[in-house]
């Protein structure tokens, strides 16, 4: 069995309390308050740099994106911006974040299956660089709307199916997203935007799913987009999807070797000279963030189950609920401890299926105990929600001991602000 999936560097300190990039996570949950997401700074710079040195090594026309839905928060856009990434924007709202945090608008793409007119003007206004056109209504939109040229890539749904949860696999032919190839309405939109006088067709996309481990469908992907290439494609943007470790039993691959693969099999079916772009989301920030909780009652039904339960829930993590999500879950103040009582953790929602960890051993957890759950630095800011009026955790970033808080907690103010 592997270890826990936290950040690298994390240790028990002699009080026996997990530290998160130098910070005691007891002093941070009294000091900031529960519940709160945690990230660890170096692990996600460390995640960012494999990404690019896996490239460097191999090519100098290549890009890395930071898939930005991920964590759509202004700091982290900096610091991926600073590690040299460009950026994946999937919204206007995340464009306006990118554009915040100082992304030049040359380093953004911006994706989408519906992109609204007021986000297409945002587009355009800001010099987006390259735009990923999803639909034929979008091309007659773009070009009504946006002066041009614009580059763009076109996003194809290769008929690629890996195994994954089918809710976050995108790349089958019965999919919302882009153009299918198999039906050759792939082949159409390509001829269409070849004719545009608006848009510059630079390349081809795909994203084929998320939370992968095997990536040879990767490899299948990129031959079967290669039937539609031509001189006009300069770019081939092969998406993100690399799957990590949310449980001590989950072994994803490393970074480069999926870099690799992705790599070698462009080179082999596009050749030299076009420029490779990948789009990883969860591989650069989620095992770089943990949430911390504080546990407000146990509830013991004998011969039945243990149910503990913590001040957050559906509404700050909500993939357990979405997709049958596992993750491992750990008592903070006592981490040296045995974990030795098998228990259920609960939110504190109005539902019964507000299950965050189902039948995870823990030591002996008690009232007022800070838990904490690792793995969830991706789609959990993200999907958070208000469900019960509860308010958003902050977002705190911890590097060599110093705690800053990059998104602060939600007040009950805020949920009154937008009465109107
Ligand atoms: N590129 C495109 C076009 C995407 O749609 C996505 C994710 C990514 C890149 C980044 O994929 P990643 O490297 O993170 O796997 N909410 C779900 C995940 C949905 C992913 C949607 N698209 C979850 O919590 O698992």
């Amino acid at each position: 069995m592997a270890a826990m999936p936290y950040p690298a560097g994390t240790l028990t300190n002699a009080k026996g309390h997990l530290e998160v990039g130098g910070c005691d996570v007891v002093d941070l949950a009294a000091a900031f308050g529960t519940p709160a997401y945690l990230f660890s700074v170096e692990e996600m710079r460390s995640r960012a740099r494999a990404y690019m040195a896996a490239f460097s090594a191999r090519t100098d026309d290549f890009e890395v994106l930071f898939a930005s839905k991920a964590l759509p928060v202004t700091a982290a856009y900096r610091l991926f911006a600073q590690e040299g990434l460009s950026v994946d924007v999937a919204s206007g709202g995340e464009l306006t974040m990118a554009l915040a945090a100082g992304y030049e608008p040359g380093r953004i793409y911006m994706h989408g299956n519906n992109k609204t007119d007021s986000e297409i003007e945002l587009v355009g206004a800001s010099g987006v660089g390259h735009l990923i056109v999803d639909s034929f209504d979008e091309i007659e939109r773009c070009e009504r709307i946006l002066e041009g040229p614009q580059d763009v890539l076109v996003r194809v749904t290769p008929g690629i199916k890996p195994s994954t949860h089918s809710f976050i696999s995108t790349g089958q032919v019965d999919s919302k997203f882009g153009f299918a190839l198999e039906d050759g309405t792939a082949a159409r939109a390509i001829e269409r935007l070849l004719d545009s006088k608006t848009l510059n067709l630079v390349g081809l996309h795909f994203h084929i799913g998320s939370q992968i481990f095997e990536i040879e469908p990767f490899r299948l992907a990129v031959a079967s987009l290669a039937t539609l290439s031509g001189d006009w494609c300069r770019t081939v943007d092969v998406g993100g999807g690399l799957g990590i470790s949310y449980t001590q039993e989950d072994e994803p691959p490393e970074i480069e070797t999926y870099v690799d693969l992705k790599f070698e099999a462009v080179r082999e079916h596009f050749g030299d000279d076009v420029r490779i772009l990948v789009e990883p989301g969860r591989s650069l920030v989620g095992t770089a963030g943990v949430t911390i909780y504080t546990v407000g009652t146990v509830k013991e039904i004998p011969g039945v189950r243990t149910y503990v339960a913590v001040d957050g829930g559906m509404s700050d993590n909500l993939r357990p609920m979405l997709y049958d999500a596992r993750y491992e879950a750990v008592i903070a103040n006592r981490a040296g401890d045995e974990a030795d009582h098998v228990v259920t953790v609960a939110g504190s929602h109005c539902e019964s299926g507000d299950i965050l960890v189902r039948d995870v051993a823990l030591a002996d957890p008690k009232v007022g105990d800070i838990l904490l759950t690792p793995a969830t630095g991706a789609y959990g800011h993200s999907m958070a929600n208000n469900y019960n009026g509860m308010p958003r955790p902050p977002v705190i970033f911890c590097e060599d001991g110093q705690a800053t808080i990059v998104v602060r907690r939600e007040t009950y103010e805020d949920l009154l602000a937008r009465d109107a």
